[in-house]
């Protein structure tokens, strides 16, 4: 899961996903990371954690990163969350495998029109966190619909 600075989407996506893979007792490897690195070795925003922790969701095992080369090797599926963050991984691809790994988390859901998440960071206060948090819910859900294949 990437986004910009690995302390409000993606680590959200990451801790909605983490927690529905161990519900369903799958064996998948989880992590987010940001296309910067700005926030390197910070926790999860406080009104990322306020809101998953709302949800029943704890993410302050978290701590920001940037996203690397070799992740594109090591992890099967790269998602990320709005069209700048799609532009920066794809100046990290190499190859035709690594870009086929990369997508907009969003275009999981079909019927969301918007394929953007919504950068939280510098507005509406709370509400800016649920909106993502309702956005990721679905679409970790049609992942695991996706490539839950038991
Ligand atoms: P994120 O949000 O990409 O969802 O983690 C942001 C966090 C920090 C900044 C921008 C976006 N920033 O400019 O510091």
């Amino acid at each position: 899961m990437v986004c910009l600075g690995n302390i409000c989407r993606s680590p959200m996506a990451h801790g909605l996903l983490q927690h529905k893979v161990e519900e369903r007792k799958l064996d998948w490897e989880i992590d987010s990371a940001g296309t910067s690195g700005y926030h390197k070795g910070e926790l999860p925003d406080r009104r990322a954690i306020a809101c998953m922790k709302h949800h029943g969701i704890d993410i302050t095992y978290q701590k920001s990163r940037q996203i690397t080369y070799e992740d594109l090797h090591y992890y099967d599926q790269i998602f990320v969350m709005d069209d700048a963050n799609l532009n920066d991984v794809m100046l990290l691809v190499k190859t035709n495998t690594e870009m086929a790994k990369v997508s907009l988390i969003m275009d999981l859901v079909e019927e969301q029109k918007l394929k953007e998440v919504p950068d939280p960071y510098f507005g509406p206060g709370d509400k800016g966190f649920e909106r993502v948090y309702q956005m990721l819910d679905k679409a970790t859900d049609k992942l695991l619909e996706k490539y839950d294949s038991k």
